[in-house]
């Protein structure tokens, strides 16, 4: 019995990356309850770039908590393929440790055997393009250097779901562009699903398959758009402009009805 359930999730498991399934979530308060997430559904089929965008406060970063199993949802079902890897605005590596062995420690943890580990840590600072940065520490590196390394950290999880918060948001425009042609790069060789979120409408469509509208206050999925411009892109392309003006005014428009700046 417990053999046939397991091979039935594994047979539906490649239907989807993530499947949200009707998620909402509360938090209780002093002021009681507040509705955050109201009634999500969404799938990001396996090798998908789906972007979730809206306005600061709309739950953007609840639901990817979520779907990372850090939290619960008040309703509904979030199934993930594997567990999800995790990269966040702040890169979080371990000050103590280089940039090989911030990595050396995903892989220890996700059982790479000990004489595998400095030769794949080599390989993904290669893959993030950090060639020669294996035994650099953390406050050796740039901003852009670190979240590269976060990436190669995350990577290193072997998961087939990436998901990220934001995680260029702190950088110069000149870096977050480089680094958003490494991140449709590494996509497109490793046929990784990511579901990335930003509140930057020209980052959303620069990247994504798929941007994906919540609307605030409860956060819902408002409209969605599917991005046919061929990568690689760049953010100043007309086709990006002309979409992220029409989902800019769609934002506005959300963020007018719901009384938010
Ligand atoms: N653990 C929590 N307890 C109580 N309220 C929470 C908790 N986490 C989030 N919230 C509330 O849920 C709402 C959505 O927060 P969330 O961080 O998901 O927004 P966001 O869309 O990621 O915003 P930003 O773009 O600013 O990062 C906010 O009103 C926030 O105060
Ligand atoms: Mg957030």
């Amino acid at each position: 019995m417990a053999t046939a359930v397991a091979k039935a999730e594994q047979a539906e498991s490649v239907e989807y990356a993530a499947r949200i399934e009707h998620v909402s979530k509360s938090f209780g308060g002093p002021a009681g309850q507040q509705l955050v997430l109201d009634d999500i559904t969404l799938d990001v089929a396996p090798g998908e770039f789906v972007t979730l965008l809206g306005a600061s406060g709309c739950g953007k970063s609840t639901l990817l908590n979520l779907v990372a199993g850090l939290d619960d949802p008040s309703a509904g079902s979030i199934k993930t393929d594997g567990r999800p890897a995790l990269m966040f605005q702040e890169h979080a590596l371990f000050p103590w440790l280089t940039a090989g062995k911030n990595i050396e420690l995903a892989l220890k943890l996700g059982g790479v055997a000990k004489n595998d580990r400095r030769e794949r840590a080599e390989e993904l600072l290669e893959l993030v393009r950090l060639k020669g940065s294996y035994g650099k520490r953390v406050h050796e590196l740039s901003g852009g250097m670190r979240q590269r390394v976060a990436l190669a950290r995350a990577l290193a999880q072997e998961s087939r779901l990436l998901l990220m918060d934001e995680p260029f948001a702190a950088l110069d425009a000149i870096t977050r562009d480089v680094l958003h042609d490494e991140l449709t790069r590494i996509w497109e060789e490793t046929g990784l699903s990511v579901l990335f979120v930003t509140h930057n409408v020209r980052e959303a469509v620069r990247l994504a398959q798929r941007v994906v509208l919540l609307s605030s206050r409860p956060g819902r999925i408002a409209r969605e758009w599917t991005v046919a411009i061929p990568q690689p892109r760049r953010i100043e392309d007309a086709p990006v402009a002309e979409l992220s003006l029409e989902i800019t005014d769609q934002l506005r428009g959300e963020i007018r009805r719901h009384g938010q700046q």
